[in-house]
């Protein structure tokens, strides 16, 4: 291990910048340094350095990322990112306004376009009616935006290399920085008072510091449309029925994603039927929209299938000194929601807050980050402990697998179809601009009881006595549902 001078003990802050540049550089030594440039590492490393500290952002690849992932930025995403000064980031990416989702059950479908906001207009007394919008792009585009507002910012340095260990204090467990390799040859070290790691889904780092690991029930296997005709344009579509739910939003002026949810161990996905490829052509393209099956079939025969675990992390929080955990390496939700982003941009804004010059003086002072840490957990569920309860919650229902979650989806459905306030606040959960969980808790139990008033009206007075069975058996399955998400936000 190589020798580590104590020099990162004295604030960086109020230096010349060029000095700290050179000493990045040079000598590879910053108040922070941050382990991938994806969604949280780009945005962090920007709120850090608009701040005034020294980043160092390490990432193992600079080409825009081709990936299937993180293409639907929710409104509350898209708040997060303006607050952070990187609105910009949207533009020039062909991105499309999204202003609500629409689910499709069977051949029915509902609207569900986000809530209208009164905001005031600063200098008039007068409110304007606006909504809410999110975007959805291509995600290595998005990627692209963000790492150049890094990479053209004074105060953070930009290598590309890949992290291969974390350096640890020979005397206690605190990190001091990383090991990496440059070009598969050259082995570099980088050294911060702050060790962020923000490696993604896929985290090498983060067993050495929580003791969650990902759990995955499904995967979504997705591919590029062209020119597809979705049910409802500029709207996230949800298809439902049958089978586990499809995902379907336009990404650019002519590329529409799907995402076809396959639980594993599917017997329509065996090798024996012919594989995920199988189960699309069978089962999955004859449920799908009308309008949306000649792109899907053109897709299906060009073969570019790929697929990406839908994991479940809960949180937690980190107690090793000198070392922060962000981003899917901390925590993840199921896909469906697409609230991954819009959770890290959130992060970021409240991290870069308590971690403030104002609240940090010095981040070498280890015991008050880790003080700060712990209050990002708590101070964090406003938002995610929604996104994440909410999309896995929404999953099980959507991916309803047993006759009690049958009768909770279509009574989900019903809910939606009411109108109203069993939509706008739905939705705007999802979009991550409503942030109080007890919104959320209401409408999954409303939705439970609607769901059993359904099963009770439909068996009719005769069937009461096993109507009343049934309802018992609904109500346990949506507390199993739903209880066990609660309890997994409400830990340390
Ligand atoms: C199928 C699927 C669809 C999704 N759709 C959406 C969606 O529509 N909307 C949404 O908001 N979220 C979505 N998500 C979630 C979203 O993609 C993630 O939450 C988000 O990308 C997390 O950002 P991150 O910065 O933590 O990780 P990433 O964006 O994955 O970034 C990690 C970075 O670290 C780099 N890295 C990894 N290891 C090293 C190393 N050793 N050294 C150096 N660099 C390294 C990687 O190259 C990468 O650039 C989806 C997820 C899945 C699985
Ligand atoms: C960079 O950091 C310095 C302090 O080292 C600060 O004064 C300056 O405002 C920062 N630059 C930007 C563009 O935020």
């Amino acid at each position: 291990m190589p020798l580590i001078l104590d020099s990162s003990s004295e604030s960086s802050m109020g230096s010349e910048p060029d000095l700290q540049e050179e000493r990045r550089r040079l000598h590879h030594e910053a108040d922070v340094v941050i382990i991938g440039a994806g969604v949280l590492g780009s945005a962090l490393a920007v709120a850090l350095a608009n701040q005034g500290r020294s980043v160092i952002l390490l990432e193992k690849s600079l080409k825009e990322p081709d990936r299937i992932v993180g293409e639907l930025l929710q409104p509350g995403g898209v708040q997060a990112l303006t607050k952070l000064g990187l609105r910009h980031t949207l533009d020039d990416i062909d991105a499309i306004p999204v202003t609500g989702y629409t689910v499709i059950y069977y051949d029915e479908h509902v609207p569900i376009p986000y809530p209208v906001i009164a905001s005031q207009v600063s200098d008039r007394a007068e409110k304007q009616l606006c909504k809410y919008e999110g975007r959805s792009f291509h995600h290595g585009r998005f990627v692209s935006k963000l790492r150049a507002a890094a990479l053209a910012h004074p105060n953070i340095t930009v290598f590309e290399t890949e992290v291969t260990s974390i350096i640890t204090s020979s005397h206690n467990t605190q990190v001091l920085g990383v090991e990496s390799i440059t070009r598969k040859t050259h082995k570099d070290c980088f050294f911060g008072s702050l060790t962020v790691v923000c490696d993604g889904y896929a985290s090498k780092f983060r067993k050495s510091y929580i003791h969650h690991t990902p759990r995955v029930k499904s995967k979504f296997w997705g591919m590029e449309l062209i020119d597809c005709q979705i049910p409802t344009s500029h709207h996230g579509n949800v298809v439902l029925g049958d089978n586990s739910p499809v995902l379907l939003y336009q990404i650019g002026s002519h590329e529409t994603r799907v995402l076809v949810d396959v639980p594993e161990g599917l017997p329509s996905a065996s090798t024996a039927n012919g594989g995920v490829k199988g189960h699309l052509q069978n089962v999955v393209l004859p449920s799908l929209p009308k309008t949306v099956q000649p792109s899907f079939k053109a897709a299906l025969e060009k073969g570019s299938l790929r697929s990406m675990p839908n994991s479940f992390l809960p949180p937690s929080t980190n107690k090793t000194p000198g070392v922060a955990i962000l981003g899917d390496a901390l925590n993840m939700r199921h896909p469906l929601t697409g609230g991954g982003m819009t959770v890290a941009l959130n992060d970021v804004l409240l991290v870069s807050e308590l971690l403030s010059p104002e609240n940090v003086p010095d981040l070498y002072d280890t015991q008050v980050v880790l003080k700060q840490l712990r209050a990002f957990h708590w101070r964090r569920k406003s938002v995610t402990s929604i996104v994440n309860i909410l999309a896995q919650a929404l999953y099980s229902l959507f991916a309803a697998d047993d006759w009690q979650l049958k009768y909770l989806q279509r009574g989900c459905f019903r809910y939606f179809q009411l109108g109203g306030k069993c939509i706008s606040e739905p939705v705007g959960l999802l979009g991550a601009v409503i942030h109080q969980p007890f919104v959320l808790f209401y409408h999954f139990f409303s939705v439970a009881l609607f769901s059993i008033w359904i099963l009770i009206k439909e068996n009719g007075v005769l069937m009461f006595p096993i109507s009343l069975i049934q309802a018992v058996l609904v109500f346990a399955k949506a507390c199993e549902v739903i209880f066990p998400y609660i309890f997994a936000e409400l830990r340390s």
